[in-house]
């Protein structure tokens, strides 16, 4: 495996949750307003390994159990608040409990929440997405966007007769083979490499899958350029351009494929679609996709008892109809905003950070040399974590490995205290001399 290949959706946090040392201070202080997380923590490990169900969210010394969410207020179950600026890994782009989703959501829990058929819930979202998303001419529903994946791989292999994939350094697809690591038929591409396409994108290649943007790699933009040589050397060779849009479709009204002038044969889509619920979605060229209809002898069988679910559906259509031109401007201009005011207040504090951003989700790395590559967005794990826990303990829920992003649901005034919360996560870091390098926390 590649060095710079996230081990997981926790992009590599994984490990380091594992083996970081956190400053000392920091974690009694976050223990002692936590103690009911701590006991449920303690029952969570005896029937879920670890405690957990999700690689992503697990950080030293336990996780913080949350309670509730309304907007862009968290509170855990020791009664502690939060501003969030996960939105559950950017699925919740208005934030928690928005009132339009849920009301959907609780109109339809009165007529059943799943069919072995047709709804209309579903045809309505996949219409919406269609029509906003210049490249599904077509589309087909899954549960998650690691399923879109496996499914937009199936259908590429379906159509080249081919088995290789090629994968970017540090991209993220999705915790289902072959898109984790050590899978047989997989090629990595440096990201951001032009001259590497030739000979990791060949006439063997059955399907390039690729993000604008490394997102649990870190943030870390592609070059629109480069982005337009991998679409180039993948019709020049015959495979299938697939177009990640898991996090990326917030950042743009018709979606960022469509926003840098990329015409993807397929684009995978999960996330904000769903309104909270679990979704995912293939959408792309009609002659790609109908090699799933049931009205096409020989076809791809794609099975899912979920696919589609209505509650999905209708959650997914009100999140998407409030996410119009003018909200993705607002919260691209305040993440602009916020990303300069936390570079600032790290510098000030005499931490300097290097915050990469893309549309609305930014990450904040340490150190000040320029963020490129994967490995660049892993180092100095251990101040990450003590910053983590920092802003934690500020009442700022982000996440171990520096990614934060931004929902409809903050105010001005709340995207204020955001900036405030990171400006003393920042001076509690470096006003107590050694505490950083007691835990080697910016030690590469
Ligand atoms: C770019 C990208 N693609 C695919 C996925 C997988 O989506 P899911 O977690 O819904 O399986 C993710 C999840 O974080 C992602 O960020």
């Amino acid at each position: 495996m590649p060095a710079s290949e996230p081990a997981s959706d926790a992009g590599g946090q994984q490990h380091h949750a594992v083996h970081t040392a956190v400053p000392p201070a920091l974690v009694d202080e976050y223990r002692a307003a936590r103690s009911r997380s701590a006991r449920i923590f303690a029952r969570a490990c005896r029937s879920m390994p670890g405690g957990e169900t999700r690689a992503v969210t697990h950080y030293p010394p336990f996780p913080t159990v949350m309670e509730r969410g309304t907007g862009a207020e968290l509170m855990d179950v020791d009664g502690n608040h939060y501003l969030d600026v996960v939105n559950n890994y950017t699925a919740l782009v208005h934030g928690n409990a928005q009132p339009e989703a849920s009301a959907a959501i609780e109109a339809i829990l009165r007529d059943g929440t799943v069919f072995p058929a047709p709804h209309r819930s579903q045809i309505a979202l996949a219409e919406e997405i269609a029509e906003r998303v210049p490249a599904v001419e077509r589309l087909r529903f899954t549960n998650s966007g690691s399923e879109a994946s496996a499914l937009a791989l199936r259908i590429a292999r379906r159509a080249t007769g081919r088995r290789e994939l090629t994968l970017a350094d540090g991209g993220y697809h999705g915790a289902i083979a072959p898109f984790t690591s050590g899978e047989p038929d997989v090629v990595r591409t440096p990201y951001n490499d032009r001259l590497a396409l030739e000979a990791t994108i060949t006439e063997r290649t059955a399907a390039v899958f690729i993000e604008p943007f490394l997102g649990a790699g870190g943030v870390i933009p592609a070059e629109p350029s480069y982005l337009h040589a991998v679409q180039d050397r993948a019709r020049e060779v015959g495979a299938v351009f697939v177009f990640d849009e898991v996090q990326s479709l917030r950042n743009a009204p018709q979606g960022t494929a469509h926003a840098l002038g990329l015409t993807p044969d397929l684009v995978t889509l999960a996330k904000i679609i769903g309104g909270g619920m679990p979704i995912g979605a293939v959408g792309g060229r009609a002659d790609l996709l109908e090699l799933t209809s049931p009205l096409v002898s020989g076809r791809l069988d794609h099975a899912g008892t979920f696919n589609g679910n209505p509650v999905a559906s209708v959650a997914g259509l009100a999140a998407l109809r409030r996410l119009d031109v003018t909200a993705i401007a607002r919260l691209n201009g305040s993440a602009a905003k916020l990303a300069d005011e936390i570079a600032a207040a790290g510098a000030a504090a005499g931490a300097p950070v290097v915050v990469t951003r893309s549309g609305s989700i930014l990450n904040v790395h340490p150190g000040a040399d320029a963020v490129r590559a994967p490995a660049d967005a892993r180092r100095a794990p251990g101040f990450r974590a003590a910053l983590h826990l920092s802003l934690m303990l500020e009442g700022v829920y982000t996440t171990p490995r520096g990614m934060l992003n931004l929902s409809t649901a903050l105010t001005p005034d709340q995207l204020r205290q955001v900036a405030d919360g990171y400006t003393r996560a920042f001076e509690r870091l470096t006003s107590q001399p050694g505490l950083l390098e007691e835990a080697g926390a910016l030690a590469p």
